[in-house]
């Protein structure tokens, strides 16, 4: 009641509220809130693991769920000019990762129509990918999703090129019906955030022509783990 009261006031008095050059700063900044925060962390845990597991400034890299580029800014960086490609189902992330998060320089090393807005993974770019990253996307899609993202990254990539992806996972003795409890309430696992069984993302893998190795830990806050895709001939 007195909370209710207290924002009541605040709402018809306009006081308590962030002077309006702050409240301008957070709404450009909402976008880094909406792929999940820790937008320096994770963006650069990206770079410095994709780096560790070989990828060169020569290499043609696509970010797959790539948002409003946590770790394209890093990418397009270290990437020669052109490299980096993104696809992603909300245009108003690319549009904010693209005029908010690059500096000018940055932008003319990326191409506007190399970031794509596609509900069913289409990244048809007209080029074979060396390497390509799926960051925070599994945890937000169903299998069906994972299965069909992972069939057309394939088509794109070149053999013995990899694609890395991260998943929420269940531990392997989890009942299929079982609740994770956390201490921001109920997780259920047919619900977003969705976790899945190492076993699930190596069946979805299976219908494309990858060789899947699980990596796990790789340093996310979050927990999430690594699962490393080799394509095949
Ligand atoms: C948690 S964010 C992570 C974004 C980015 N990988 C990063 O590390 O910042 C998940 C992203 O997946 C995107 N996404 C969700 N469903 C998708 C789909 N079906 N196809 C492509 N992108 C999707 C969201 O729009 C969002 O940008």
């Amino acid at each position: 009641m007195a909370r209710k009261l207290k924002s009541l006031t605040r709402r018809l008095t306009g006081r308590g509220k962030p002077p309006p050059k702050k409240r301008r700063q957070r709404a450009d900044r909402a976008h880094r809130m909406r792929v999940g925060g820790y937008w320096d962390r994770v963006g650069k845990l990206q770079l410095d693991f994709l780096v560790a597991q070989g990828l060169k400034p020569t290499d043609r890299f696509l970010d797959v769920g790539c948002g409003a580029l946590r770790a394209g800014v890093h990418l397009v960086e270290y990437l020669d000019p052109g490299n980096y490609y993104g696809v992603d189902i909300d245009e108003d992330l690319l549009t904010a990762g693209y005029t908010l998060e690059l500096s000018p320089e940055q932008r003319l090393k990326l191409p506007r129509d190399h970031l794509r807005r596609t509900d069913r993974f289409d990244a048809d770019f007209g080029v074979d990918f060396d390497q390509a990253i799926a960051t925070s996307l599994f945890t937000h899609v169903s299998l069906n999703h994972i299965r069909l993202c992972l069939y057309r990254v394939a088509s794109q990539m070149k053999v013995g090129g990899k694609f890395f992806v991260t998943f929420r996972e269940a531990p392997s003795e989890f009942p299929l019906d079982g609740v994770i409890k956390t201490k921001k309430g109920a997780k259920h696992n047919e619900r977003d955030p969705y976790w899945y069984w190492r076993s699930d993302l190596e069946w979805a893998a299976g219908f494309s022509p990858w060789e899947f190795r699980y990596i796990g830990d790789w340093g996310h806050p979050r927990n999430q783990r690594m699962v490393e895709l080799t394509r095949t001939p």
